[in-house]
């Protein structure tokens, strides 16, 4: 090698490296000046927090991915207080009111992060658009009113309560007297069970048949959609995913079989229109242009059903189970005025009877849905262009609002002994006001239409 190549090559090693020092030294002064300026220009600078949120959310994510939302949120919110800081531009909310007035309106739209369309169109849930979601809550609304309700109930006694009522006498006479079981599993199959007959006209038989897949396949439907949204491209790699691309597509075939079937009775005359039920609302709803719904918008609708349905009942139906084993007490009242109101044990309790004698119980399934509330992380909402206006605080626009349910749940300014399961709250004079700030469905114009 020459003298003039060796130079020439020491040059260029030089030049590489004083370039990659400059970009090295720029990048750093740049990430410097970035954590100065949110240190002392942040637009949530004003609102407590950790130290760490003024930089980054990446903290408070990985607990969200951890599932622990719920207890890191309440820690968070004990030692900072109802408004917390937890990204640059990230701020958890868990005053009731201030969560009840964002809620209440249109103003502050759901998070992009919802946009997960499994078949690939908007649905109910999924969508951030007013007016799609209006039209859609108005399109399946009598089925979730008292008359669509009414119509269905002697099927949600049968292949829910009656059904479940009948595995366990079996399995108890079977194992003669001691039948352990995971009620957590059972209480699913229950719950999945009737939103099938709800949703799409037939039953999953999960507690006759000890489950069911669905639920795993519309979780492996939604974790494909993350990663199409993530990465595109991954997706078309053939051997990439396949459990999940083989799950969606087992879930697609059995919503478009029941679609199908159902379409055929009503073809048929065969349908009983005194049933109102969620699918028959979709089916023959029309848009304002006269169109009806597409194969799709159904499908997508009759999924987000069954997902937003059945885990949420059955967690909230454990949950209970769980602080009657906690509170002995309490479930000997439960019990005790069962029996005093309806002697009759062959004879199913009907929703209204219960509302109107079983007071006490009623009060102890509204105080586990207050502690427990089944969606018990955060929902994230949008600030307005002109920010929003809490009780105390301004919020400036371009903000993430995430909404702790669980803490606004047990908000200190409105539930005394908060942390404490007291059912007796909810039969005092102030019972009814209060029953009035539970926020376990939400609460607003995006409010839980399965709250009945
Ligand atoms: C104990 C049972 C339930 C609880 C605690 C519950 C809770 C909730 C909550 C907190 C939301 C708001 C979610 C958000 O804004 O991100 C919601 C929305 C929703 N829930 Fe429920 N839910 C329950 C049962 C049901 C049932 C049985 C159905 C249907 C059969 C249902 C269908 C829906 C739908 C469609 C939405 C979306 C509404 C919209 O965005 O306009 N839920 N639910």
């Amino acid at each position: 090698m020459s003298t003039v190549i060796i130079v020439q090559l020491v040059h260029t090693v030089i030049a590489a490296a004083t370039a990659v020092k400059t970009w090295a030294t720029l990048g750093s002064a740049f990430v410097i000046y970035k954590s100065l300026n949110l240190y002392f220009f942040g637009p949530l600078r004003h609102i407590p927090g950790p130290w760490w949120s003024r930089f980054t959310y990446i903290p408070y994510e990985i607990t969200g991915f951890r599932g622990l939302i719920d207890t890191y949120g309440a820690k968070l919110h004990a030692k900072y207080g109802p408004v917390v800081r937890i990204g640059p531009t990230q701020v958890s909310i868990a005053r009731n009111d201030d969560i009840r007035n964002i809620l209440a309106s249109y103003k502050h739209p759901k998070s992009k992060v919802y946009e997960i369309n499994i078949v690939g169109v908007p649905d109910i849930f999924s969508t951030t658009d007013k007016e799609l979601n209006k039209k859609r809550r108005k399109q399946v609304g009598p089925a979730f009113s008292q008359t669509g309700l009414d119509s269905v109930e002697d099927l949600v006694l049968q292949v829910g309560i009656l059904s479940l009522k009948k595995k366990l006498d079996n399995e108890i006479r079977k194992a003669k007297g001691h039948y352990l079981f995971n009620y957590y599993s059972l209480f699913q199959s229950s719950a999945l069970d009737i939103i099938g007959e709800l949703t799409l006209g037939k039953s999953f038989n999960a507690v006759e048949g000890g489950g069911h897949p669905i639920i795993e396949w519309i979780k492996s439907s939604i974790k494909l959609s993350v990663f199409k949204m993530i990465s595109p491209g991954l997706l078309s790699v053939p051997f990439f995913f396949k459990k999940f691309k083989k799950d969606k597509k087992k879930l697609i075939q059995y919503t478009a079989d029941a679609i199908n079937s159902r379409k055929e009775l009503i073809s048929n005359n065969q349908y009983n229109v005194d049933r109102i039920d969620i699918l028959q609302m979709y089916i023959t709803a029309v848009n304002s242009n006269g169109s009806k719904l597409t194969e799709e918008e159904v499908m997508a609708e009759i999924i987000i059903m069954i997902l937003a349905g059945a885990d949420t009942t059955s967690i909230t139906m454990s949950w209970l189970l769980h602080f009657y084993t906690l509170y002995p007490q309490v479930h000997k009242k439960v019990v005790e005025e069962i029996n005093q109101h309806f002697p009759n044990k062959e004879q199913p309790i009907r929703y209204k009877e219960a509302q109107e004698k079983l007071v006490y119980f009623m009060a102890t399934v509204y105080e586990c849905m207050r502690l427990k509330p089944a969606v018990s992380g955060a929902l994230p909402r949008e600030s307005s262009s002109d920010g929003v206006k809490l009780l105390q605080d301004q919020i400036p626009a371009d903000i993430q609002l995430t909404l702790f349910i669980e803490g606004g749940n047990q908000d200190p300014s409105v539930w005394e002994s908060p942390r404490q399961y007291i059912p007796e709250r909810f039969l005092t004079e102030n019972g009814e006001t209060l029953s009035k700030k539970l926020i376990t469905f939400s609460s607003g114009v995006r409010i839980c239409p399965g709250k009945k």
